[in-house]
This record gives structure tokens, sequence and C-alpha cells, in this order.
């Protein structure tokens, strides 16, 4: 385990994005075939991610590929207020075309917070429930926004942030556009996310980082003393941090 700055984790560099997708995917199937409830994230960084999955238990045995799938249990972090199944932009239907529909998992086994629930509070809070319920979660996987959010959770934001419903930052809005005709004003004005409570109690943390214009965060994020205005930095308290990054955005990180 090397040691980078002040925090010990593991990291591991890979050449490129599509590299990084194979490792993580691997860990995630590992996670899954052990039987424990897998976070799991969406946002371009993943897409890679999910089709190195689904590319890996292709060549899985069937016996075992369908016990793995049946046995599937997975929480997503986050989705936006306002936006169901049935809206192309959410991240329910998002993680729909990456995994539910292709490995045909069934109903209930790839959860996410309801959208478009009457009282966003009160699912934040039966959300955050469902995965104590299910006992915690074993693998949380991790993107990192541009201003260093993990989930939806905006700086500045604690270390003990429970599931909640809360305001995106602009920042984001403007991040996340793309999904949304380029429009920020577009992109919905609340989402329910995970909040850091729960993914620094998750048993292990996944955090996975690609692309130069991540470089500077990611180093922040890491290197720097953890602090509200970089959610992810609380991540260094996680006693099982891995974190698996391309070269472009390993390019700040300080070595030692
Ligand atoms: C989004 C999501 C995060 C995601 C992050 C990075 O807003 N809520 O869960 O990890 O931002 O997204 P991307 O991978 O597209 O850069």
């Amino acid at each position: 385990m090397p040691r980078t700055g002040a925090a010990a984790f593991a990291l591991r560099i890979e050449p490129d994005a599509a590299a990084v997708a194979e490792l993580v995917a691997a860990h995630l199937l590992e996670a899954l075939e052990a039987g424990g409830s897998v976070g799991l994230a969406t946002g371009r960084t993943m897409e890679p991610v999910y089709a190195a999955l689904r590319r890996q238990l292709a060549g899985w045995p069937l016996p075992r590929r369908q016990r793995l799938l049946q046995g599937w249990r997975s929480f997503n972090l986050d989705e936006y207020v306002g936006l169901g199944a049935e809206d192309p932009r959410s991240f329910a239907a998002e993680m729909h075309a990456a995994l539910s529909a292709p490995l045909a998992l069934a109903p209930g086994r790839l959860q996410l917070p309801d959208g478009l629930a009457l009282n966003p509070e009160a699912e934040a809070e039966r959300y955050g429930a469902a995965v104590a319920s299910a006992g915690g979660i074993a693998l949380q996987l991790l993107g990192l926004g541009a201003n260093g959010h993990v989930g939806f959770n905006e700086p500045p934001c604690p270390a003990d942030a429970p599931c909640r419903c809360l305001a995106l930052s602009a920042a984001t809005r403007r991040q996340n556009a793309a999904a949304f005709g380029g429009d920020p004003a577009a992109v919905p004005a609340r989402a329910i996310t995970l909040g850091t409570a729960e993914i620094l109690a998750a048993r292990r943390v996944l955090l996975v980082v690609t692309g130069a214009a991540k470089a500077e965060i990611l180093r922040r994020s890491l290197q720097d003393p953890p602090c509200p205005e970089v959610p992810a930095s609380w991540l260094q308290r996680h006693p099982r941090l891995q974190v698996v990054v391309d070269a472009a955005a390993a390019s700040a990180l300080r070595r030692s």
C-alpha cells in the first residue's frame, strides 16, 4: 500500500480508462459473487466499467453467471428528483440500459432512490434505511465530481451527512448538462443521494477517476487535509480505500 501525502490508501495507476474499467469490473464481480451488497454509481466514468463487467460476465460458464445474477444486490448512489425510470435522462434509465436490461436482472435486484416519490425527503429516509437493513454496503463504487462531490454530496459537506434530498450546485448542473441538451437550467435542481455517512460506512470503497480534467481535484481529494469543501477528501478516513485511476488522472499526485 503506497503512501502519498498524509493518507494511506491503495493506489493503482493504469495506462488508460479501458484498463481501469477492466480492473474495476473484476472487483465488482468479485464483491457480487461474494454475496455482499454493492454500491453503484452513474456517470461517464462508469460507462466503460459496466461494458467491461458485461463482457467479463459473458465469458463465465453459465451456472456461475446465473448464480451471480440471481444473487445480485446493489444500491445506486443517487437519482435526480423529478425523473423516473421512463425518462432516458434519469439514472434509473441509465442503469437499466447499462446493466438491468442486458443482464436480465430480476426487478428489485438493482435499486435506486425513486426520483418520482411524492415526498423526496421521506424517500431519502426510506432508501437510507433500505441500505442499512440490507446490512450496509460491502463495496462502494465511486466516481468523482469536478467539484469534489461523491454521489451528489455537494460541497460544503460534513463527513457524517446522511442519505438525503439536497439542492444541486450550479457547478454540478453545468457538469451534467450534456445529458439535458447542454442546458444547465434543464438539469433537475434537486437530487436524492446516499450521504458521506453511508459511503464511509461501506466495508470497502473503490474510487475510480479517469482523465486529466480531474487530476487536480483528485490530488486535493487524496493529498490535502480532509475538509467540507472537498467532500471526496473524507474518503482519506476510510480504512479500506482503493483508488483506481488512469495515468492522466494521476498526473497531479505527489509521489513519495
Ligand atoms: C455525477 C454523479 C456522480 C458521478 C460524478 C462524476 O454528478 N452524481 O455519482 O460519479 O458526477 O461523473 P462523470 O463520471 O460523468 O465525470
